[in-house]
């Protein structure tokens, strides 16, 4: 009994040292002190023995097992202790690799033209307001003091939606659902998209405009002259001369268009206006139109045009971001072609 108990002790003992994993070492538990263990078997065949001899090989066979238990104990805490140092080695990140490069975007050009149009406008007091893009005539035409049938329409090629609505062709019906729902003293701008059926180097079928509006009890003509100067030296330069000449709005009166001196050709004074092929060698380029709002367009409204008045202006986004960055096409805002994008903002 002694020998084969001094084999079994130093078997038992090297397996567990050799043993590598957790499994493994379970599997040897069962083998030696589960219920038909090696060691069991022999504390159960005990009662075979001898009277005398039972207490000596009980006691040795308690030691062997407390002996394994503990031996097992140990090398399962420095299995653990292994296979966490290697997991650490294995999921090491190496900071050093280059990672994934993230282009960075860029404001769009219209974008920025946009902003800083707003931010002129904002510095002078005036605040912003939006409206939808699908409108109906009476926002769109009527209000504007545009009636059915009137050749104004003609200026405007309109694109129709379903249920009598439409794409606004300007962002003066704004002017209308602000003026609806608040009193003077009014100062708003509008930047937003409008659509007419117009598609070649100089029109596109989506556009953008800043319309802005001033009202109070006495707004006069100078004062449109007074913030549209000063608008359009913030925006082009100091020095650009500005004129305004006579037009017709169905709902501003007077109405005027506002030119400015060409920046590609120099202006009128400029020997190079005559082959000017961006100002067809009249030295001005014409960037918006403005007015005194008409006293209809206040009736409609509900403003008495005895009390009030006011003035309004609209301007093209692109056409200024044309004339701005020397573009001379405007179907490029819209192509997303990363070549041309990139050079902005
Ligand atoms: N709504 C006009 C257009 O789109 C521009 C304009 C706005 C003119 C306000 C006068 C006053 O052509």
């Amino acid at each position: 009994m002694n020998d084969s108990l001094e084999a079994l002790r130093g078997e038992v003992l090297e397996h567990i040292q050799k043993s590598d994993s957790e499994k493994e070492l379970e599997e040897l538990r069962v083998g030696v002190l589960g219920r038909s263990g090696k060691v069991t078997l022999l504390l159960r065949g005990l009662k075979d023995l001898p009277a005398e001899e039972r207490p000596r090989a009980g006691e040795q066979l308690n030691q062997l097992r407390r002996l394994v238990e503990e031996r097992i104990d140990t090398r399962l805490v420095a299995i653990k202790e292994q296979s966490r140092e290697r997991a650490l080695k294995e999921e090491q990140i190496d900071i050093t690799l280059p990672g994934t490069r993230w282009e960075r975007g860029r404001t769009h050009p219209l974008t920025l033209v946009i902003d800083e149009i707003v931010d002129v406008f904002l510095a002078m007091g005036f605040e912003i307001a939006r409206g939808p893009d699908i409108e109906d005539d009476y926002y769109n035409f009527e209000a504007l003091n545009i009636p059915k049938d009137h050749p104004a329409r003609d200026m405007q090629d309109t694109f129709f939606v379903s249920n009598g609505r439409l794409l606004r062709t300007h962002t003066s019906p704004v002017q209308i659902r602000t003026m609806e729902r608040r009193k003077p003293p009014l100062q708003v701008i509008v930047p937003g998209a409008v659509y007419r059926h117009d598609d070649d180097a100089t029109h596109s079928p989506m556009f953008h405009q800043v319309e802005g509006f001033m009202v109070d009890d006495r707004i006069a003509l100078s004062d449109l002259k007074g913030v549209l100067s000063h608008f359009l030296r913030q925006i082009f330069s100091q020095e650009t001369g500005v004129r305004f000449r006579p037009s017709f709005f169905p709902f501003t009166e007077p109405s005027a268009e506002i030119d400015i001196q060409c920046l590609i050709c120099g202006g009128e004074s400029s020997a190079a206006r005559q082959t000017c092929r961006v100002c067809k060698g009249s030295g001005w380029l014409e960037i918006m139109g403005a007015g005194m709002i008409d006293p209809h367009v206040f009736k409609f409204v509900r403003y008495d045009p005895e009390k009030v008045s006011g003035f309004a202006f609209g301007m093209g986004v692109e056409r200024i971001a044309m004339l701005k960055y020397g573009i001379d096409d405007i179907r490029l805002f819209f192509q997303n072609d990363l070549r041309f994008l990139r050079q902005f903002g």
